[in-house]
């Protein structure tokens, strides 16, 4: 009994002393919690650096932008190729991701090995071989002659301004090849995979592994937003702000940023905690002074790390009787996997002791407890550090969405955390320590990244197809420098249609002549009532025109027609728009006052005099009965005559097209030309008198409004029309009329949109296929949303550049509507009337 007490009180103090030994040794090594919140602030400053246009060129931890935006919705699916280069074995696999009801995702893979010559030899060869891996894999599953998307996991640093381009930046971990650093590492295998005539992919999507382990884990678990791979290397990605993100537009949702956080420290910000062995560790590396935070964490340099330190302490007579053997003395030679060996719970003293061995030692009991004792420390300062960044990212995370406790879930992968048997619980202790309020679950990713990616994938195919498929409906929409040119001489044919007397009666660009012959000269002057009819509103003015100063004041009112009165009874019309003018008069104090008055009425009216009008036919909104045929002068006479309360002198009726071309004229008398782009499309231009066959004489000019928006009613612009402009067509007041104008003008383009969005949404390109009642609700999209989207002026102003080359067109915008115009116009017709009445 004694000898047993004797022997268990001997072996617990040897083990304390031995203990005691190595934590002073590497004292440097055990990092407390109040240095671990430091480096946790530190890295939250590095963050912030990285996300910042101005700071992102000097950061170490480059928060690289990876244009994943959702995390998978499980209505992904399809066949998918993935390629996972980069951790310590390269796969090619096939993934089936099915929906049926429930989640289902079916992978086919094959390991190729990745020998040095490769992966430190010529880029473009790394890229052949990994070619011909893949070339091979889908020989063997009979996979070639068929076109399949592929994700490729790219475990480096890569710089994306697409989901499939990516930029290395540089070589991390085991990896070297030349000529590859700086170049689009898809397109590089895009160009290999060509040299394989047998076999069809199309890389849609490079992923890092980061970003496929949090996919493949969010697809189990939605509250998945980070993604930590602790392996050969180690890196973290989470689902970040897009207002945040500096250097991609757009402020709406969130994008997945690879953190590369392997970085934090090659800019000299951990220089206090790194040791001598650090130092010498990275001396010996592939990219000394790079992946400094990596280097004290990660599977690929662990080991070595452990070797250094017994190194040291066998130097300095702590270990092993103060022998080293050349297996000790061989970079290299202690492996991550060792480590884990020796940690293990029950067996580890017996490893330690067969793995020492192995490395030509001859251990003591002592020894062997020493040895573990490093194994822990470095681990354990792995896992403290990259506990440390990780409660970094959650923080940024829970202010980022303003809570006061977060919930989430770290999707985790990688050797390291799979094999080391210590090492997930402590990093989910001190996780938990170091952010308290944060709820985290931490899920392993059990199929690596490529689940991930070939979710990545599956949305990436998903868009592309609805991408092809929307630009073919699209196309019909966009006209080509030929169609446009073909609309402007078949315009231009009809244009002379309408002017000649033979074939006006068949014409349907009705070039009507309006009795304006002459431009404003300064000289108007007085006090003039106009109104202005047929456009969004309906206006009552005053117009006071002052001579020689080109001067204009105007006072206006704003009258809705309810659409009832639009469509109901000319008379009924016409009484409200007398109603109207008086309330308006009233409100100017203006009763009883005898003033002439401009009638702007935009509608097609055949007119025999400036102030004779007979209306066409309705365009547009309305549709009042008894009036088509009718003069629209006599009719508003009479309302007013009806209402029996004042009299009006009316002396014009005029187009809105041509109130606004001489709207414009009175600022620049070069303006020959008005335009209406409104509810309605139109245009007037002055026409030289003889070439008007429809009214006597041949001096001067007069003004034609064209009509043009019945342009095509004749079927002589079909070819451009889609299924779309029919539809509208067909639910429209006048089907088979105004075709032109229901191609062009405000009423009708939020109603085309709104057609287009209906069959999008029908294909299932849009809204999940889900038509909302209010979309089927017919003018619900109005105009004005398009051109809260787009503005069209330039557009206009640039083709008419392209097809009127010998053109020196001025644009103008109408400021003050064409209510001033017809008042200008009303000021000449009146100079002429008094005239004639002297005469
Ligand atoms: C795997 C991923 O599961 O984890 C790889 O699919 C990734 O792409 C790897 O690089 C990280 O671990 P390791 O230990 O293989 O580097
Ligand atoms: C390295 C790479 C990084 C990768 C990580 C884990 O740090 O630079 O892109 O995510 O290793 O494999
Ligand atoms: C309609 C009318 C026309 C008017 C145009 C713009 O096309 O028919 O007269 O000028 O709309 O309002």
């Amino acid at each position: 009994m004694f000898a047993v007490h004797l022997m268990a009180f001997y072996f617990t103090k040897m083990k304390e002393d031995q203990i005691k030994k190595v934590d002073r040794f590497l004292y440097h090594m055990r990092l407390s919690d109040e240095t671990l919140l430091d480096i946790m602030t530190r890295f939250q400053a590095e963050m912030q650096k990285g996300l910042g246009k101005d700071t992102n060129p000097t950061a170490s931890v480059k928060m690289l932008p990876t244009f994943v935006r959702a995390i998978p919705d499980g209505s992904e699916n399809g066949e998918f190729l993935s390629l996972d280069l980069g951790g310590s074995k390269f796969r090619v696999l096939k993934v089936q991701v099915s929906e049926e009801g429930k989640q289902n995702v079916q992978m086919e893979s094959q390991f190729y090995p990745t020998p040095n010559e490769i992966i430190r030899g010529p880029g473009s060869e790394l890229f052949e071989y990994v070619a011909d891996c893949l070339a091979d894999f889908m020989r063997t599953k009979g996979l070639t002659h068929k076109k399949l998307p592929l994700g490729l996991t790219f475990s480096f640093p890569c710089a994306q301004t697409k989901l499939e381009e990516g930029v290395l930046l540089s070589w991390t971990k085991k990896f070297k090849a030349r000529g590859v650093q700086d170049t689009d590492v898809v397109s590089r295998l895009t160009q290999a995979i060509k040299k394989h005539k047998d076999i069809d992919v199309d890389i849609l999507a490079l992923v890092n592994d980061t970003v496929g382990t949090m996919m493949t884990c969010a697809y189990d678990d939605p509250y998945c937003e980070v993604g930590v791979i602790l392996g050969t290397g180690t890196n973290a990605c989470y689902m970040e702000d897009m207002s945040n993100i500096d250097l991609v537009e757009g402020d709406e949702g969130r994008m997945c940023i690879n953190t590369e956080w392997g970085a934090f420290g090659d800019d000299g910000a951990l220089e206090d905690i790194r040791t001598e062995f650090d130092r010498d560790l990275d001396f010996g590396s592939l990219n000394p002074g790079k992946q400094l935070f990596e280097k004290m964490i990660s599977g690929l340099y662990l080991g070595e790390l452990v070797r250094l330190v017994l190194l040291k302490m066998a130097k300095a007579g702590l270990l092993f009787g103060g022998k080293k053997s050349s297996t000790l003395l061989t970079k290299g030679k202690i492996e991550t996997r060792h480590v884990a060996l020796m940690e293990k719970y029950k067996e580890g003293l017996a490893n330690t002791r067969e793995i020492l061995t192995d490395l030509g030692l001859e251990p003591s009991e002592a020894d062997c407890i020493a040895v573990q004792h490093v194994c822990t420390i470095i681990s354990f300062r792995s896992a403290n550090l990259c506990a440390a960044a990780l409660a970094a990212i959650l923080t940024r995370l829970r202010e980022n969405k303003k809570l006061a406790r977060l919930r989430t879930t770290v999707g985790v992968d990688g050797t390291l955390y799979k094999i080391h048997p210590q090492y997930p619980k402590r990093l989910h202790k001190v996780v938990r320590r170091l952010v308290p309020n944060c709820d985290v679950r931490f899920l392993l990713s059990e199929s690596g990244s490529t689940k991930g990616a070939a979710m990545v994938t599956a949305v990436a195919s998903r868009v592309q197809a609805q991408r092809k498929q929307i630009d073919r409906v699209l196309s019909l929409l966009r006209l080509t420098p030929e169609q446009l040119v073909r609309v402007r001489d078949k315009m231009r044919a009809e244009l002379e249609y309408g002017l000649k007397k033979d074939t006006h009666p068949q014409a349907t660009v009705k070039m009507l002549p309006t009795y304006v012959c002459g431009m404003p000269d300064g000289t108007e002057k007085g006090k003039f009532l106009a109104l202005d009819l047929g456009g969004t509103n309906f206006r009552v003015l005053l117009v006071k025109i002052r001579s020689g100063r080109r001067s204009v004041r105007m006072y206006n009112k704003i009258f809705a027609i309810p659409l009832e009165i639009m469509q109901g009874t000319g008379e009924e019309l016409f009484d409200h728009i007398v109603q109207c003018i008086a309330d308006f008069l009233d409100y100017m104090g203006l009763k009883g006052a005898q003033l002439p008055l401009g009638f702007t009425f935009s509608f097609p009216c055949r007119q025999t005099s400036i102030d004779k009008g007979a209306l066409i036919e309705w365009t547009k909104g309305f549709k009042a009965t008894d009036c088509e045929g009718e003069d629209v002068v006599d009719m508003l006479r009479e309302a007013i005559k009806r209402r029996n309360e004042f009299d009006l002198d009316i002396v014009a009726v005029v187009n809105d097209t041509v109130g606004t071309m001489m709207t414009c004229a009175h600022e620049d008398p070069n303006c020959e030309i008005g335009l209406i782009a409104g509810t309605g499309s139109n245009m007037c231009y002055m026409e030289e008198l003889r070439n008007i066959e429809l009214v006597e004489g041949d001096q001067g000019k007069m003004c034609i409004n064209t009509e043009w928006g019945g342009f095509g009613d004749n079927g002589c612009i079909d070819d451009i029309q889609t299924q779309y402009d029919k539809e509208v067509d067909e639910g429209s007041l006048n089907p088979g009329k105004q075709r032109y104008e229901k191609m062009t003008s405000g009423m009708y383009l939020g109603e085309i949109v709104r057609q287009i969005l209906i069959d999008l949404t029908k294909q299932g390109l849009l809204f999940r296929g889900q038509i909302s009642e209010r979309l089927r609700t017919r003018g619900i999209f109005e105009t004005k949303f398009l051109s809260q989207i787009e503005s069209f002026s330039w557009i206009l102003q640039e083709t008419v550049k392209e097809l009127a080359p010998r053109c020196d067109v001025t644009f103008m915008l109408s400021e003050d509507g064409s209510g001033k115009g017809a008042a200008l116009i009303t000021a000449v017709a009146k100079r002429l009337q008094q005239a004639q009445k002297e005469n």
